[in-house]
């Protein structure tokens, strides 16, 4: 049976475009996938904290060599990457802040990139050890930054997201942009705004 990742990142609750993408994606997911698990990770209450010498000192030391504390500084990092060693899929809402993720996202990117967990040296090459998944990315943005826009080269959401995945060997990535949510705080009507987005995702189920 299937298993899916559904991975947050906005901290605005119900106010989240990008929440309530992944949301209906779940949804659709559960019912295409009756036995299939969901394992849920919110970063704003995860206690998500930078990379330091020492996590960096024990992730390079081969785990049997590893002394308790080291242990400890990875421990984290050891339940986030077995989420998603464990799962087939993912889904992952991702809001633009100042261009790129949120600083909460980069921390969980941070932990998650573990050598010879999810990616390895080969003969001195690196290479991704995520392979045969699929992840699917809802990205929620103020602006426009559609291929037209004049803005399009200050999305550095999408190619960081598809770089860093694909550096792990997570090569099967789909991307839906809900653009121009900053009109929502300027009086613009949610469900209105929302209803395209969602009809996207569920012809992904109706077609699958
Ligand atoms: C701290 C912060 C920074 C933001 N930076 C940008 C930005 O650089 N470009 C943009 O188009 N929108 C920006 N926005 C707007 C968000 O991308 C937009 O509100 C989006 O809906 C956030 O996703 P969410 O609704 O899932 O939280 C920013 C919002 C916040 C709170």
């Amino acid at each position: 049976m299937p298993t899916l990742l559904h991975l947050d990142s906005s901290p605005t609750g119900d106010h989240s475009v990008s929440r309530a993408l992944t949301a209906e994606f779940v949804k659709n997911w559960k019912a295409a996938n009756p036995g299939g698990t969901v394992i849920t990770r919110d970063l704003p209450t995860t206690p998500l904290s930078p990379v330091d010498g020492q996590w960096i000192g024990a992730a390079y030391t081969p785990a049997e060599n590893r002394t308790a504390e080291q242990k400890q500084a990875l421990a984290l990092s050891d339940t986030l990457t077995s989420e998603l060693l464990s799962a087939d899929e993912y889904v992952l809402g991702v809001p633009m802040w100042n261009f790129g993720v949120p600083g909460t996202f980069k921390l969980w990117i941070d932990q998650i990139a573990r050598v010879g967990v999810t990616f390895a040296y080969v003969d001195g090459k690196p290479q991704g050890l995520l392979n045969g998944k699929k992840a699917r990315f809802f990205i929620a943005t103020g602006g426009e930054y559609s291929g037209a826009s004049p803005f399009a080269a200050y999305n550095f959401v999408e190619p960081y997201l598809r770089s860093v995945f694909g550096f792990l060997g997570v090569v099967d990535v789909a991307f839906q942009t809900a653009g121009g949510a900053a009109a929502l705080n300027y009086g613009a009507d949610r469900a209105a705004f929302l209803a395209p987005q969602l009809a996207a995702i569920q012809a992904i189920f109706a077609t699958a």
